[in-house]
C-alpha cells in the first residue's frame, strides 16, 4: 500500500519535531519504509511559540529535497507549515514566510485545542475570505467543535485532517471515539501521521491503514491515506494558486 502524508514534522531545528538532519533522515527513511510516496512537510508556524523561522525551514528543505531526490527518487516530497491561526495570520502567507501546501491554495491550519467553536469558525472563514482553502489539522481534537460544526464547514468547503495516533486511541478515549466518528460520517479527507520522530509520534500509517480498512472499508481507507492527498497534491495536478 501507498500512502500520502500531508501533516509531518520531518523539517529539523524548526519546531518540536526533528532535531537535526539524522533525525530529519530517519523519519523519512521511516515513512518510506513504510509506504509513504508522497509528503507534504508541515512545521509548526507559531512565532509565538517556536519563532520565526522561515529561512531556516526552506534552506532545511532543500537538504531534505537532496536527500529525497537521491535516495528515494519515486517519493514526492513538498513543503508546507501548520499555520497556528492568529488575527492577521494571512499576512505571513501572502509575504511569504508561511508555506501553503506545496504553494497551492490549500493551508493546514490548526488552534489551540481549546479553542471554542466560534473562534474556528471564524477563523476557517477568514481564510476563505483571504483567498484560501483550509485543512483543519486533526480536527478531532477540538473538544468544543460538535461533528454537526465539523460537517458544517466540510459543506462550505474546508476538508479535514485525522490523526492516525488518535485513531489508534494513542491521544485518550475521547478523541479515538471522535476520530471513529468523523470517519463513520465520512467527514475525514485525510488521515495522516502528525509525526515528530521516530519513537513516540512515529510516520509509519500502515497500523493505522490496516485498522480503517477494517473497521470502515478498503475503498475510504484508500482515499483517506492516499487518493485524496494525491488527487489535490500529486505532480498531475497544477499547484499554481
Ligand atoms: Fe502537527
Amino acid at each position: 500500500m501507498q500512502f500520502s502524508d500531508i501533516h509531518i514534522h520531518a523539517i529539523c531545528g524548526v519546531d518540536d519535531g526533528a532535531k537535526n538532519e539524522e533525525d530529519m533522515f530517519a523519519i523519512v527513511d521511516a515513512a518510506y519504509a513504510d509506504g509513504t510516496r508522497l509528503m507534504c512537510v508541515t512545521p509548526h508556524f507559531n512565532p509565538g511559540m517556536f519563532g520565526e523561522h522561515s529561512r531556516r525551514t526552506k534552506e532545511n528543505y532543500e537538504i531534505l529535497r537532496a536527500y529525497v531526490s537521491e535516495k528515494y527518487p519515486d517519493m514526492e516530497l513538498m513543503l508546507g507549515n501548520e499555520l497556528r491561526y492568529a488575527s492577521g495570520c494571512r499576512n505571513w502567507i501572502y509575504d511569504g514566510v508561511c508555506n501553503t501546501m506545496g504553494g497551492t491554495k490549500y493551508i493546514l491550519l490548526e488552534f489551540s485545542f481549546t479553542e471554542t467553536s466560534e473562534k474556528i469558525i471564524r477563523g476557517v472563514e477568514s481564510m476563505f475570505n483571504s483567498g484560501f482553502i483550509p485543512i483543519i489539522a486533526h480536527v478531532e481534537r477540538y473538544s468544543k467543535l460538535s461533528i454537526a460544526q465539523i460537517r458544517e464547514l466540510r459543506e462550505k468547503g474546508a476538508l479535514m485532517q485525522v490523526d492516525s495516533m488518535s485513531l489508534l486511541r494513542d491521544f485518550g478515549f475521547k478523541e479515538w471515539m471522535r476520530s471513529k466518528k468523523l470517519l463513520a460520517e465520512r467527514l475525514a479527507d485525510f488521515v495522516s501521521s502528525d509525526a515528530h520522530d521516530t519513537g513516540s509520534r512515529p510516520p509509519e500509517l500502515s497500523p493505522c491503514y490496516e485498522y480503517v480498512k477494517k473497521k470502515f472499508g478498503e475503498r475510504y481507507a484508500n482515499a483517506v491515506f492516499y487518493e485524496n492527498a494525491y488527487e489535490l497534491f500529486g505532480s498531475q495536478k497544477e499547484r499554481e494558486v
